[in-house]
């Protein structure tokens, strides 16, 4: 996995900092990690895929992306036409609402798991997401989790992590949220999705899934849920502690 330096001070002044910024690859347990980080710090938690996922689905409703078999196509026209006007709104507890609708019990439907790389490459798409993003984190602190979060939308995050943990590992945990939903993976199929996943979100030229420089990694292989989100809650509480006796 690559990595990417931060960019220049002018280029990012108004973006939030008050931010830390989670990425990694799928199934590292970045949404897990991040609402109960989020909960402990007394901090909004933003779920950044749940937005990708939800554009998706509202781009498939109107046939602007369709899915067939394991193809996705893209009326690249529609697209644009549809995100111009979107009305796209999330809380601080992962509901996302496309026009109004609460799509969040959509948001892992299998042909949305397909076409969500896809459309998550177009310019167009992560422009308006970075935008909202932003002024999600500019309104209260938070813990934005992603791919380019730390890179990309929130360079100057007071904290950035790369979460990562071994493919087998991921792959056992996508395997368990797909049977919470009620579907019965089988392993070499969930390692497999990870797989094309993963090489769609690091091979696409635009905000590619990429470690920061200067990113904390934590790998999570054999911890359990509560040891990261204490390992982060510990870097969070001693660098502020650190901040301010500095000031002082
Ligand atoms: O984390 P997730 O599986 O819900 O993410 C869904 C998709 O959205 C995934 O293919 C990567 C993409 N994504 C992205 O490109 N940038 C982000 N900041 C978050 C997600």
């Amino acid at each position: 996995m690559s990595t990417v330096p931060v960019p220049s001070q002018s280029a990012t002044r108004d973006v939030p900092t008050d931010v830390v910024a989670i990425d990694g690859p799928a199934g590292a347990g970045k949404s897990t990690v991040a609402r109960a980080l989020a909960k402990a710090l007394g901090w909004a938690h933003l779920d950044t895929g749940a937005m990708y996922r939800a554009v998706t689905i509202r781009l498939l409703d109107l046939g602007a992306v369709a899915v067939v078999g394991e193809r996705v196509t893209v009326d690249a026209a529609r697209v644009g036409a549809c995100i111009a006007g979107l009305e796209l709104a999330i809380d601080g507890d992962g509901h996302v609402r496309v026009e109004g609708a609460d799509v969040t019990p959509r948001l892992r439907e299998p042909r949305v798991d397909v076409a969500v790389s896809a459309v998550a490459a177009l310019a167009v798409v992560r422009e308006r997401l970075r935008d909202t993003q932003r002024e999600f984190a500019r309104a209260r602190p938070t813990v934005a989790e992603g791919r380019d979060i730390g890179t990309v939308v929130f360079p100057r995050a007071a904290f950035k992590i790369w979460l990562d943990a071994s493919v087998e590992e991921r792959a056992r945990r996508r395997r368990v949220d797909h049977a919470g939903g009620g579907r019965d993976v089988p392993l070499a199929d969930v390692v497999a999705d990870l797989a094309r996943r993963d090489a769609l979100d690091s091979g696409r030229s635009l905000a590619p899934l990429a470690r920061a420089a200067d990113a904390t990694v934590v790998d999570t292989t054999g911890l359990s849920v509560d040891e990261v989100v204490t390992r982060l809650w510990a870097i969070v509480v001693s660098r502020r502690t650190e901040a301010r006796e500095g000031a002082r």
